[in-house]
């Protein structure tokens, strides 16, 4: 089945055509990747998975999920499987979460500009998110193209840049909010190092690898790194880069972790219901047949 992509935004970011990700064949899934490589976020519409057809839906699309993620070293989550990401606001008792409870506070820092599972090593390839209940209100997600912000930075910072190498924890990005972790928990979140500068495999074009778990340039003074990560940030998130996902119960939207950054935006999450899932995999050699 041929797929087609319609942009969204003038430099990234593709509506594909109808599709049911359910039964893609291993030439549609092929097609997938190349749009993915192409265009670094794609929208898929009216896609009806249920948690287990999404769980093989990312496998079978890439590999290796990512089950170490934050919220499983605060509490288990209620799908008993933490590959299966619960992005919503929702307890297990199926009410709102309360304003001072701990996953609510840990999941606010998702409107802080990241890419997913930054903090570890292999870091994420790609996330794939699926709407299953959005609010009325407008609770978008935002997405930056890392690769149209590293063309656009000027020849002195690309060379300063090159071979730079960063230091990403996850809990430094939840304590610049002011959250804290017990001692246990912070041992397990030690953080990753990763190129400032990324290349993909068979992909020409380089994209800028930040996030807000990105806590220090490794061999520089901790606030002249700080300071050059904050700045590229700001470049890199200018509108110009930016584009803005309002979200339909059904969407199922992937992206790549290497060439975009994306934070989730405010809405009042203690009046209105939002459940998304997310799968995540991770950046080894790919292990599913891809021919
Ligand atoms: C995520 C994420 C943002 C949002 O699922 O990784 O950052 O808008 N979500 O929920
Ligand atoms: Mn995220």
């Amino acid at each position: 089945m041929q797929l087609t992509f319609k942009p969204l935004h003038p430099s990234f970011v593709a509506e594909a055509s109808e599709v049911d990700l359910r039964h893609a064949d291993s030439e549609t899934l092929e097609q997938v990747r190349r749009g993915m490589d192409q265009y670094g976020v794609l929208v898929f519409r009216k896609q009806p998975f249920t948690d287990d057809q999404q769980l093989e839906f990312a496998t079978q699309f890439d590999g290796t999920l990512h089950a170490k993620t934050s919220s499983s070293v605060l509490e288990k989550n209620r799908f008993g499987n933490e590959a299966l990401s619960d992005v919503s606001n929702v307890g297990r008792d199926g009410q709102l979460l309360p304003p001072n409870d701990r996953r609510r506070m840990s999941a606010l820092a998702n409107r802080l500009w990241h890419t997913d599972a930054s903090f570890v090593d292999p870091a994420g390839r790609y996330s794939m998110l699926s709407a299953r209940v959005v609010p009325e209100v407008h609770a978008d997600t935002q997405f930056a193209d890392m690769r149209g912000a590293y063309d656009a930075l000027d020849a002195q910072t690309k060379t300063l840049i090159e071979d730079l190498r960063v230091h990403h924890s996850i809990a430094y990005s939840r304590e610049v909010l002011g959250f804290e972790f017990a001692p246990g928990e912070k041992e397990q979140l030690k953080g990753a190092v990763h190129p400032l500068v990324r290349r993909i495999p068979g992909v020409l074009r380089r994209s800028l690898y930040l996030a807000s778990h990105a806590q220090e340039i490794v061999g520089w003074p901790v606030p002249e790194g700080r300071l050059l990560l904050r700045d590229l940030t700001e470049h890199a998130t200018q509108a110009r880069f930016v584009y803005s996902h309002p979200w339909l119960v059904g969407d199922f939207v992937i992206w790549d972790n290497r060439t975009t950054m994306h934070r989730a935006t405010y809405f009042d999450d203690k009046k209105h219901r939002r459940e998304l899932r997310r799968t995540t995999t991770l950046d080894v050699a790919r292990t599913t047949a891809t021919a």
